[in-house]
């Protein structure tokens, strides 16, 4: 679990504001590995759950598709740079297909649509003049004479040098250069004209706003980051920050990225990072790269006033100094988005750059995202890298074990925001234990039993609406639970109580574990439930309560009570294994006018006491069939 979690909601509580996720997007210069899959899995969970709690949900991830790696990458397979990632970005979409990681919309950033994005997004920086020098406030020219690494694609200072003054081998091979590029301002900026237009205060110095940003944030007991441990590595990061950011690179040397405006004069293109994550916006719900322009043309009378669209609702609201695209009515209700991405891109991109870039665009302190930062999967300790040739292809496992399984593995054996090691063992016995084992016997043994001593029919009982029966679950049952009239009401009542307690325990701790982004705590609270059940099965004995008449009502109250715990697991579920959900309700035989759906589970649904008298239930079929040890493995 998150540490200080509780006092950080991630996930939000209410239901009226949509709910925004995006991943990083991947860079295409190699097949996706495990860290890959861990994080689309992590955001696709939090979104389905969302989904489950009726919120309108908009997942967006994508790749990663210029800069030097990649065209390094594309040169070495013999190819051109856009067939080379063309190929790579179809194994990451496969990949997510198999792994049912399910988002709105697919980032991809040599598509047209976001190159144009990009595009537009620098011109507005570049037109918004300083009055007293007529320069734009955020972006200038300059040039740099230095020592540059080829494999960062970025130049380094004497703070990068190691001890013996050397720049070390995680820099590759280091270069002496003369360049000419565009900068945007991290450290200063100068006064806009008349005042910031996001803040509405004079001028603005961006690294003083994000550290007192960073600190607003905390304060309100939002974190801009989380886990919150994260918020002083990044505050202490921002003040050492010197200089401004290098946003172009010649296209001399590199020319697979998205050019410059032609404004700023031929031969650059974007620097991959200020691409990369502008993505965040050309793909957002709502966001119109030609708004600016159309928004525009209607102030000044030359489009029809009285138009219905998002753009022209928004005409008559935005102000008029707003350097953002984007149709207010839609983009509102889902912006600012929740990031989720890996421990090695807070800083600098996702913890300084990309703020400092928003609040150049002109958003506000209260439309900055929230940074859901995780932890790295390693392998025995170590890194993934490929030249240990220890990386752990994710495509492979789904194969070999089932997508399900890999998937539960991913969010039951990592706390969000730590690092784990990687173990196919674990995997193994994780999902043996848990869902072979715990879950699976669960349905099995349920299903079998109900088809065994009642034909599959289950018997509600009245008791079920009985606070009665609730209170038995409590340390001080209520006084009707107590005096129940004979022993046989008393253990029905007590099937019932201990079922209906138990399932409500699991709902609201499993929230809980949802609402701090800990998908595993959650898989432990639904886990408790499953094993609750079992040890029920063992106490109350139905083979033996068949065999007695006199017990027929206490043998209904525990197939009932089974039957509705795994109804109450399977919505539980579904967020980290929707088709083990859909084959438990599948079997339950509920709600099979929505077989296969998303709709099929609710949140709300997950209460108490909705599988009505005389159901009848369906054959147990093996859901989570054991894995069994690999002697190659
Ligand atoms: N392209 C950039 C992100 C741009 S976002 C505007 C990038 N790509 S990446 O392919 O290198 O990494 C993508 C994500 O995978 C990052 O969030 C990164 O932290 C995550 N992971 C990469 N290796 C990982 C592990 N071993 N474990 C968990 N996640 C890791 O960075």
């Amino acid at each position: 679990m998150l540490p200080t979690a509780r006092a950080s909601r991630i996930v939000r509580r209410s239901m009226s504001k949509p709910f925004f996720i995006t991943t990083a997007i991947d860079y295409t210069n190699g097949a996706p590995h495990i860290g890959h899959a861990y994080e689309k899995v992590l955001a696709d969970v939090l979104a389905r759950y969302h989904r489950l709690k009726g919120d309108e949900v908009f997942y967006l991830t994508g790749v990663d598709q210029h800069g030097q790696k990649v065209q390094q990458s594309a040169e070495k397979a013999g190819l051109e740079p856009q067939a080379y990632v063309d190929g790579i970005t179809k194994k990451f979409t496969a990949l997510w297909e198999k792994l049912d990681v399910k988002y709105d919309v697919w980032a991809a950033t040599t598509d047209p649509l976001h190159k144009e994005c990009v595009r537009a997004n620098l011109q507005k920086l570049w037109d918004e003049k300083d009055p007293a020098t007529g320069e734009s406030r955020w972006i200038y020219k300059k040039t740099q004479r230095g020592f540059y690494s080829v494999r960062q694609e970025q130049f380094l200072t004497d703070k990068e040098r190691g001890p013996d003054g050397q720049f070390g081998p995680e820099w590759g091979v280091v270069e002496e250069r003369d360049e000419e590029n565009f900068y945007f301002r991290l450290t200063q900026a100068p006064a806009a004209p008349g005042q910031d237009p996001a803040t509405g205060l004079p001028g603005c110095d961006p690294k003083q706003w994000l550290l007192d940003f960073i600190d607003k944030r905390s304060a309100e007991g939002k974190p801009f980051v989380v886990p919150d441990f994260r918020v002083a590595e990044l505050r202490n990061a921002v003040e050492k920050l010197e200089g401004d950011l290098c946003i172009s690179r010649p296209a001399s040397r590199l020319k697979w990225g998205i050019p410059f405006p032609e404004t700023f004069g031929a031969g650059f293109v974007t620097y991959v990072w200020f691409d990369a994550l502008v993505n965040y916006i050309t793909y957002a719900p709502g966001h119109d790269p030609h708004y600016s322009e159309r928004t525009a043309k209607q102030r000044s009378g030359e489009e029809g006033s009285g138009a219905t669209s998002p753009a022209a609702d928004a005409a008559n609201n935005e102000p008029a100094s707003s350097l953002r695209s984007f149709a207010p009515s839609r983009f509102n209700d889902f912006w600012p988005p929740l990031h989720v991405i890996g421990k090695d891109i807070l800083i600098p991109a996702h913890g300084v750059y990309w703020p400092i870039m928003l609040k150049a665009l002109g958003f506000t302190d209260e439309e900055m995202p929230t940074l859901l930062v995780h932890g790295w999967w390693n392998i025995a300790g170590a890194k993934m890298s490929k030249s240990l040739g220890n990386v752990v292809d994710p495509d492979l496992l789904a194969d070999k074990y089932g997508p399900e399984a890999l998937r539960y593995y991913l969010m039951s054996d990592i706390a969000t925001g730590k690092d784990a090691d990687f173990s196919e063992e674990r995997l193994v016995q994780g999902y043996n234990a848990a869902l072979a084992n715990n879950l699976g016997n669960l349905l099995n043994r349920t299903l079998s039993m109900a088809g065994k001593y009642r034909e599959g029919v289950l018997k509600r009982d009245a008791a079920n609406d009985d606070p009665a029966a609730q209170s038995i679950f409590d340390e001080t049952p209520s006084e009707s639970a107590g005096n129940a009239r004979r022993t046989e009401d008393l253990k029905k009542l007590m099937a019932i109580g201990l079922g209906m307690g138990t399932a409500k325990v699991a709902l609201t701790e499993s929230i809980e574990r949802w609402r701090n982004a800990d998908p595993s705590g959650a898989m432990v609270e639904v886990g408790r439930l499953s094993s609750a059940c079992n040890d029920f099965i063992e106490i109350s004995a139905p083979w033996k309560l068949a065999k007695d008449p006199l017990r027929a009502d206490h043998l209904d109250a525990v197939l009932y009570t089974l039957a509705e715990s795994l109804r109450i697991i399977a919505i539980l579920i579904w967020p980290v294994l929707p088709d083990a959900a859909h084959g438990i309700f599948d079997q339950l035989a509920w709600k099979l006018d929505e077989a296969g759906k998303d709709s099929r589970f609710r949140l709300d649904e997950a209460k108490w006491g909705s599988l009505p008298d005389g159901h009848v239930l369906g054959k147990p079929v093996p859901l989570f069939p054991r894995i069994e040890a690999d002697p190659t493995r």
